[in-house]
Formats: structure tokens, C-alpha cells, sequence
């Protein structure tokens, strides 16, 4: 029997048609998460909230996303649990809570004490723009969270407010300072863009380093609303390795297998510090992707940049037993692409692709 998963009520999915689940797949051991280049999921990467206190203007549009999640299409926290569970047993190790901003999701505490309490997730990160990270790094460190990636595209606070519409850099700084406090490991991203803060690179190392924290460079992916934005907003990472210049003791660095796309160059002093450099797109690093993305609303997705979409909440909710679910996910997995081929296919296809709704 062939069934029609509904449809969910967000702008940027495409329902696929999942086939039944074979017989006897996963009702011992579920297999591990694997996908048809051989490639193994470790890393789970699910959206808390497709909400922002924030508005970046490389990734909502002016005014925020129109068409929200209602509270009972999210995924609830019970079902967060069960679903990183069944991710598990496929053999993730690291969850990462993104959003939208996770911290705007209530009660978010509580579930990283759940998490921690009912599943054997090894590491347990969230990317922040940390302006409720002053109030929460505390209570989120002792509840089980270990990583905080934190986005600083600038140390002026006007330009840090247009780039984020409205965004306070003081609240923002000081959440940096508290997770530092509570003992969180700490990350720093900046997407690059030109004309914009390209003259801040070296300043933003020099702080980062100063805290004793990576910063880590993005290139600017063309998803959703950056799609929309004038080319010379792309900065790639050679460019901005190149601003760097003595700081940096050259080359392609090296990537971090364990963890997430980013490539690291160390200082050129010599001292261990390091800049990341994440080149979504002028080098992508799909042949070696080990993460799996699951959307505020419970959609699996397989790639950032795909929007064929299954989903586990309505499984869930249908009753679907953990076979079931497990089935679901390596069947998404199963039937992902090579690679995101942002420049090959153009922008245009990507412009659906909000990366606040499907969590970056
Ligand atoms: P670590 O695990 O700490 O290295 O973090 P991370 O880089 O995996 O996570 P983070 O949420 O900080 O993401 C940093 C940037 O990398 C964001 O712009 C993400 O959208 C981007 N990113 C993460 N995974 C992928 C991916 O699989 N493909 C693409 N194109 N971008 C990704
Ligand atoms: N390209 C690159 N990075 C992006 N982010 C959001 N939109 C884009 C984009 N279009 C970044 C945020 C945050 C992380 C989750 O993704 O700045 O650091
Ligand atoms: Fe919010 Fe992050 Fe998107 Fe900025 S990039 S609007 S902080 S979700």
C-alpha cells in the first residue's frame, strides 16, 4: 500500500510520497543511517522554532517570516525526545537545537533536561543569536547543554542592527560573556558579506581570539531571502582568509571529521588559535556531509538546500511505531542528492528554501 503524507502547512516543503516500510526493516536493530554515496548521519541537526527575535537581512524577509508554525504544529517536546531516540539508535551522537532562534521556544530548559535524562546523545550543541543567552546560559548549562554557536556578523552596534534589524549587540555580547561564565564551550560564526562588514574581519578575529574563541567565517549561502541580495554581498572564504593575511599561517586548513562543515587555519603565531572558514559554496563539503536536519514542524530533511520533505510528526502523531519512523528517515536519506549544486542550478531554486524555516 502507497499513502500521500498531508501536507504540511509550510511554504517551503515538498511532500514526497513515502513508499511502505519493507518488512521486518529495523524491528531488531535499526540499521545505521546511511545514504546511497555511503555516507553515515552522526550529526542531527532540529529546529526548535521557526520564530526569530531577530531579522537578518540574508535570511528573513523585512518584517520576519509571515507564515509561522501554530503551537500544535511544532514538534512537542516529547516528541523532540522521541525522534532524537530513534536517530540514535541509527547511530547519531550529536544533536544540534537550532531554529529560527531556539531560545525563543519556551520552556527550552526543560527539554535539554529531557534530552539529557532519556537518550544517549553524546553532545548536545544549539547555534544562538544569543540575545536571550545573558538570562538562559546558566540554567541551559546545568540542564545538559555543552555548545553554544553564537552568530557575530558585527562589533558596531548600528551596523549589527541593520544586519539584524533591530538586533541589541549589548544583550547579544553579554550572552557570549554568560555562556563563557556557565562554562558552555562557545563558537563564533560571522557570515561574510561584502560591503558590508568585510573591513570588520580582522577586528571580529582579533576579539574572538582575545575571549580565546574560534570565530568561524560562512559564506553567504543564495537560500531564501540571500538569494535576493546583490552579488557583491559574497564574500568568499579566500577572500576574507586573504583580508586576514599575517594573522593566519595559511592554506586549506583542516576540517574537524567529528563535527560539523567547517575547515580550521591556525594563527600564524603559532599559538593554537584558529579561524573556521565554512565555504558552503565556493568549496562545498557535501561529499562528506554526516548531518541529518529535522524542522520545527517535524519534517526530515536531507539536505539544507532540498526541499522534499517527510513528515515524522505526522507519523508520529499517526502512530507510528519506531520501525516506522526509522524506516521513514533512511528512506529520506536514501534518496538525497550529491551535493546542494548552489551554483550550478542558480539561485532561483533555492529562493523557497528559508533557512530560519528548515534551521541552516
Ligand atoms: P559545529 O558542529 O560546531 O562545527 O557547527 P556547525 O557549523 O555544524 O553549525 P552552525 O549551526 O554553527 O552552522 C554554521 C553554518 O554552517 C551555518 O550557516 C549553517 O547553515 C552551515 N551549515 C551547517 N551544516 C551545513 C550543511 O550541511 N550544508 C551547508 N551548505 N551549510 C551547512
Ligand atoms: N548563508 C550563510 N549563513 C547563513 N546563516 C543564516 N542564513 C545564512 C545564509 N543565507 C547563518 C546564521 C547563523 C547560522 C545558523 O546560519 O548567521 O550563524
Ligand atoms: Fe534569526 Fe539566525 Fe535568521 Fe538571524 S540568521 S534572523 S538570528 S534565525
Amino acid at each position: 500500500m502507497r499513502r500521500t503524507l498531508p501536507l504540511a502547512p509550510s511554504r517551503v516543503a515538498r511532500r514526497v510520497e513515502l513508499p511502505p516500510r519493507p518488512e521486518g526493516f529495523a524491528e531488531d536493530a535499526p540499521p545505521r543511517l546511511t545514504d546511497a554515496a555511503g555516507r553515515a548521519y552522526t550529526y542531527l541537526r532540529l529546529s526548535l522554532t521557526d520564530r526569530c527575535n531577530f531579522a537578518c537581512v540574508y535570511c528573513m524577509p523585512s518584517g520576519g517570516e509571515h507564515d509561522h508554525a501554530l503551537r500544535p504544529e511544532l514538534l512537542s517536546f516529547e516528541e523532540v525526545v522521541r525522534l532524537v531516540r530513534v536517530f540514535a539508535a541509527g547511530g547519531v551522537r550529536r544533536v544540534r537545537f537550532t531554529g529560527g532562534e531556539p531560545l525563543v521556544r519556551k520552556d527550552v530548559v526543560r527539554l535539554v533536561e529531557m534530552i539529557r535524562a532519556s537518550t544517549p546523545i553524546e553532545e548536545l550543541a544549539m547555534t544562538t543569536n544569543a540575545a536571550r543567552l545573558a538570562e538562559l546560559a546558566r540554567p541551559l548549562r546545568a540542564a545538559g547543554l555543552d555548545v553554544v554557536n553564537v552568530s557575530v556578523d558585527s562589533l558596531d552596534p548600528a551596523r549589527f542592527g541593520e544586519i539584524t534589524r533591530g538586533g541589541d549587540l549589548g544583550a547579544v555580547l553579554a550572552g557570549v560573556h554568560a555562556a563563557l561564565e556557565a562554562g558552555l564551550r562557545v563558537k563564533l560564526n560571522v557570515v561574510a558579506l561584502g560591503g558590508v562588514n568585510e573591513d570588520e574581519v580582522g577586528a571580529l578575529v582579533d576579539w574572538a581570539w582575545g575571549l580565546g574563541l574560534v570565530p568561524r567565517f560562512i559564506e553567504l549561502m543564495p537560500i531564501g531571502e540571500a538569494a535576493h541580495l546583490p552579488s557583491a554581498r559574497f564574500l568568499s572564504a579566500a577572500q576574507v582568509q586573504a583580508r586576514l593575511g599575517a594573522r593566519l599561517a595559511g592554506g586549506a586548513g583542516v576540517a574537524d571529521e567529528r563535527a560539523g562543515p567547517a575547515r580550521y587555519v591556525a594563527a600564524a603565531d603559532g599559538s593554537g588559535r584558529e579561524v573556521g572558514f565554512i565555504t558552503a559554496v565556493s568549496e562545498d563539503f557535501c561529499a562528506t556531509c554526516n548531518r541529518v536536519r529535522v524542522t520545527a514542524m517535524g519534517d526530515v530533511r536531507a539536505c539544507l538546500a532540498d526541499r522534499k520533505a517527510v513528515s515524522l510528526r505526522d507519523l508520529v502523531r499517526e502512530g507510528a511505531s519506531d520501525a516506522d519512523l526509522s524506516w521513514a528517515i533512511h528512506w529520506a536519506l536514501a534518496t538525497k542528492d550529491a551535493g546542494h549544486r548552489f551554483t550550478d542550478r542558480g539561485a532561483s531554486e533555492h529562493t523557497n528554501v528559508g533557512m530560519s524555516l528548515i534551521g541552516g
